[in-house]
C-alpha cells in the first residue's frame, strides 16, 4: 500500500518535470530564435536595399511605426531607432520573435529572408542615432 503511493508520488513527479523540461524548450526555441539571428548576422549586408526595405519594401514598412532620420521616417506609433539605437543582434531578434505589444511582428518572420534580415539589421546599425 505504502510502496505504491510512493512509486505513484514518483511516477507524478517524473512526468512533472519532463514536462517542464519540453517546456523550457520550446520556449527558448520561439524566444531566441537563435540559429536564424547567427546565420544573418554572418551575412554580408546591402546597406542601400536595407534602406530601401526600411522605407518601401517592408508590409508594413517599418518606417510606418518608427523614426529614423536617415530614412526620413518620422512616424511615432513605436520607438525612435535614433534614440534606441538597436544593434544588428537586436533588430534581427525582435523581427524574427515579434513583440508582445499590439501589432503582430510574427509576420517578418515569414516576410524577410535572413539576407533581408541583414540587410535591414545593418542598415539601422550603420545610421540610427547619425
Ligand atoms: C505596426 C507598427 C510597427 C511596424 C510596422 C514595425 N514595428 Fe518595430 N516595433 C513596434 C513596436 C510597438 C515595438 C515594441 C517597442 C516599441 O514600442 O518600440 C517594436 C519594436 C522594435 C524593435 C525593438 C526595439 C524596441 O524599441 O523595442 C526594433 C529594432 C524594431 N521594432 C524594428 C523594426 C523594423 C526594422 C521594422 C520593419 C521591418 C519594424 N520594426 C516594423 C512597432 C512596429
Amino acid at each position: 500500500m505504502r510502496h505504491a503511493l510512493a512509486s505513484r508520488l514518483v511516477r507524478v513527479v517524473t512526468l512533472a518535470l519532463l514536462g517542464a523540461a519540453v517546456l523550457f524548450a520550446a520556449w527558448a526555441n520561439s524566444a531566441g530564435g537563435g540559429d536564424r539571428v547567427d546565420q544573418a548576422l554572418d551575412l554580408e549586408a546591402d546597406i542601400e536595399h536595407g534602406q530601401q526595405l526600411y522605407s518601401d519594401l517592408t508590409n508594413p514598412t517599418c518606417a510606418s511605426c518608427h523614426s529614423l532620420r536617415d530614412a526620413g521616417a518620422t512616424s511615432n506609433i513605436a520607438s525612435d531607432l535614433d534614440d534606441f539605437q538597436p544593434s544588428a543582434r537586436v533588430t534581427i531578434q525582435s523581427l524574427i520573435a515579434g513583440t508582445t505589444l499590439e501589432h503582430d511582428r510574427e509576420g517578418y518572420a515569414d516576410e524577410l529572408s535572413n539576407q533581408d534580415l541583414a540587410d535591414l539589421a545593418r542598415y539601422i546599425e550603420s545610421v540610427a542615432g547619425n
